[in-house]
């Protein structure tokens, strides 16, 4: 598989579009705001940015232009607070070439229309939205040019690490997954990850910040459900498929999928060996799959089956190019159905 031609969201604002399916993306984004919050007040107490941010792994609307306007906000208060003037921003919105640019970029006037309401002529005048297509894996933006970098549920994409063809009937890490399966998503991430820190080290300026979110797991040992459980029932769906002959079982065991969810101890590790980034913060928190699933509300009445169906949405808008480019578009559907 080649990743970067696949490894896109569902596009356009259909019923399986990422567009109607990030709700748990977004919640994640508001879970990190104060931490967010906290770094641009901190950048700020000492130089106004210019040339802003990025947003790498920005995928389509809606969540990536929500982020935009949330930091936007947070320095028009600051500037409210401190009586100073705007600055101008740049923002890059990165994501790979296959994403679906055009939505976002379509819906940029109506942006800069509703966000600058009440504020003057704040978006238009002060903020310059542009698409950088490319992996988060190469260099991006030319040798200290930026102040900051942000990353939101991306960076646990990375690759298919090589030599995992043992994987029978699994399509990732899995309980049943033989140690050096284990071993060998481990390494693509660190190497990937390093990687990551390096380039940004040198897009960036000296006390410029970089805040990234992602998928990890609480428990350390990677066997326990909390880490891979929802793609183990993947698997277990597209083997109900091959049991049915709508799909042959031998294309599940030679698809894996490029992600890794990292403990905290092993991104910790691989930031302070670098050595490109000192640590502010590393915290971790947990989320629902099904983000509509919010039990601090007293009129929430828990619904298995919608739940299931919530979290097949999710999982679908994200994964589906992937499966399609492996196994064709005819089982989506069915495969789906399985997995709610
Ligand atoms: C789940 S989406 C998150 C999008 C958005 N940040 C949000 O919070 O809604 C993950 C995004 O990461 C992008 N991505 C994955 N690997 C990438 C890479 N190597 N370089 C750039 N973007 C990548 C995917 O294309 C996808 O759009």
């Amino acid at each position: 598989m080649v990743v970067e031609s696949v490894l896109c969201m569902n596009p356009g604002d259909g019923e399986t579009s990422y567009a109607k399916n990030s709700f748990l993306q977004k919640t994640v984004l508001s879970k990190a705001r104060p931490f967010l919050e906290d770094t641009i007040k901190d950048m700020f107490s000492t130089a106004l940015p210019t040339g802003f941010k990025t947003e790498l792994g920005c995928s389509s609307e809606p969540n990536t232009l929500l982020f935009v306007s949330e930091i936007m906000d947070v320095i028009y208060e600051l500037c409210q607070q401190l009586t100073c003037k705007l600055p101008e921003f740049q923002v890059f919105l990165n994501d790979l070439t296959g994403n679906d640019f055009t939505t976002v970029i379509k819906s940029l006037p109506f942006f800069y229309e509703k966000f600058g309401r009440g504020k003057g002529d704040l978006y238009g005048q002060h903020c310059f939205i542009s698409a950088v297509p490319g992996s988060l894996y190469q260099r991006l933006f030319p040798s200290k040019s930026l102040q900051f970098f942000h990353s939101s549920y991306s960076l646990h994409w990375s690759k298919v690490p090589e030599g995992i063809s043992n994987n029978k009937g699994n399509i990732y890490m899995a309980k049943a997954s033989s140690p050096n399966v284990f071993k060998a998503y481990l390494e693509q991430f660190q190497k990937d990850f390093s990687l990551f820190l390096r380039l940004r080290s040198e897009e960036i300026i000296q006390g410029g910040r970089v805040v990234v979110t992602f998928i990890g797991r609480r428990i350390e040992d990677p066997r326990n459900k909390d880490c891979c459980l929802y793609l183990e029932l993947l698997a277990k769906s597209l083997l109900d498929l091959a049991a049915k002959g709508l799909i042959v079982e031998a294309d599940i065991d030679t698809f894996n999928l490029p992600c890794y969810n990292p403990y905290e101890g092993e991104v910790r590790e691989i930031i302070e060996m670098k050595g490109s980034f000192d640590i502010d913060k590393l915290e971790t928190f947990a989320i629902n799959w099904d983000a509509h699933d919010d039990i601090s509300d007293k009129n929430f009445v828990f619904d298995k089956d919608q739940c299931g169906r919530n979290v097949a949405n999710i999982v679908r808008a994200v994964a589906e190019p992937m499966l399609v480019s492996h196994f064709g578009d005819e089982i989506m559907d069915e495969l789906f159905k399985r997995y709610a």
